[in-house]
């Protein structure tokens, strides 16, 4: 059966998905929901055998930990306890960046199955800003384990259409809260405490940036770490990011060689010709995250709209330029070298 999509555009509609969506999650179901990130696909975080289902729609590895949303700040408790030497710059981070795109990684209550964190002694946690989502976890008023709502290693879904194209069939509700604010899934950070200033280990990169987490401690990023220093993030390994088509990607236009009888695609990130990609090849298509002056939050929020049209585009390879590594370029050069290292 075809998995139905709820629109939440008009206050009635929005009443009746949220109703909906509370209905199936209180009865062990998931339902996929827009957040601020990327839209993620929720269970009751408490039930195991609820968790397990979203294990199944994804086809997830079950060693993969999932991220748990709070519906209130301080409903933190209710899911992690907060080391004493940390609870400073967690309350800081929490009061400046909650509800928003911060995942915390924290020691874990007993309460938490095993199942949401692999095993692992911490969870992942996040308060979202989506009025959708807080909505839905706010009326259940548990915690819910959201990944992104779409098939393991697949691209993240920012549109409850790309949920539809990854999981129809898979999973009873998608509620349709329109395009995602940022687009790319929440920075993950690890705090340790260290003098004179916490050590704030980026697991992930992502909205919240390097330069954000500054006046909180000092930021590192985890391939700064040597091995035996960096922290177990099993599913950060192995999460891809990765189209079907493969991806390459390139520092310079000068190292692009064409290929006869090979059609190609492009992720320009401003279509500039001076920058020297437009012409390179005759484009099966070409998507511009940001056209004229290149702006990184709008790169962002299209980020994987466009990954996913050239996927689907029918090209033998897709060719990405480098972004700023900078900013909100940061996440997505992480994306696309994760993207491009699977071939
Ligand atoms: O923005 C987001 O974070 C989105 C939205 C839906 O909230 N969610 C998301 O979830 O990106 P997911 O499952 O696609 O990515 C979660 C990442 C995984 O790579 C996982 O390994 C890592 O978080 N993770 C979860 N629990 C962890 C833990 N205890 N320690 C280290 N890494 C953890
Ligand atoms: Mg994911």
């Amino acid at each position: 059966m075809s998995t139905p999509i709820l629109s939440t555009d008009f206050p009635e509609t929005l009443k009746q998905a949220v109703t909906e969506a509370v209905k199936l999650l209180s009865s062990g179901e998931v339902v996929a929901l827009p957040t601020e990130t990327v839209y993620g696909l929720a269970a009751d975080a408490l039930n195991a055998d609820a968790v397990a289902k979203i294990f199944a729609a994804k086809e997830r590895p079950t060693f993969d930990p999932l991220i748990v949303h709070v519906p209130h700040k301080k409903d933190l408790d209710v899911v992690a306890d907060v080391p004493e030497d940390i609870a400073p710059t967690i309350r800081k981070l929490i009061e400046k960046f909650w509800p928003g795109p911060l995942t915390l990684i924290l020691p874990k209550k007993p309460e938490v199955p095993d199942i949401v964190t692999a095993g692992l002694p911490t969870v992942a946690v996040r308060a979202s800003q989506n009025l959708v989502f807080n909505r839905v976890a706010r009326s259940l008023d548990r915690p819910l384990a959201a990944p992104s709502a779409n098939r393991f290693g697949s691209i993240s879904p920012t549109s409850a259409a790309a949920v539809h194209s990854e999981l129809d069939g898979r999973i009873p509700l998608i509620l349709d809260g329109g395009a995602c604010h940022f687009g790319l899934e929440s920075t993950i950070l690890k705090v340790e405490a260290a003098s004179p200033k916490a050590k704030l280990i980026i697991l992930r990169p992502g909205p919240i940036t390097a330069e954000d987490l500054k006046p909180f401690g000092k930021p590192v990023a985890i391939k700064n770490l040597k091995d035996d220093e960096k922290p177990e993030a099993p599913g950060l390994l192995s999460s891809h990011y990765a189209p079907r088509t493969p991806l390459r990607l390139l520092e310079s236009p000068d190292d692009f060689i064409l290929e006869e009888g090979k059609s190609y695609a492009l992720m320009s990130y401003r279509g500039e010709p001076d920058d020297g990609y437009t012409d390179l090849a005759d484009w099966k298509m070409m998507q511009i995250l940001s056209p004229g002056k290149g702006k990184l939050p709008e790169a962002a929020v299209r980020f994987f709209y466009a990954l996913r049209a050239l996927d689907e585009c029918g090209a033998d390879e897709i060719i990405a330029e480098a972004l700023p590594d900078r900013g909100l370029g940061v996440a997505m050069m992480d994306r696309l070298r994760r993207a491009a290292s699977l071939r």
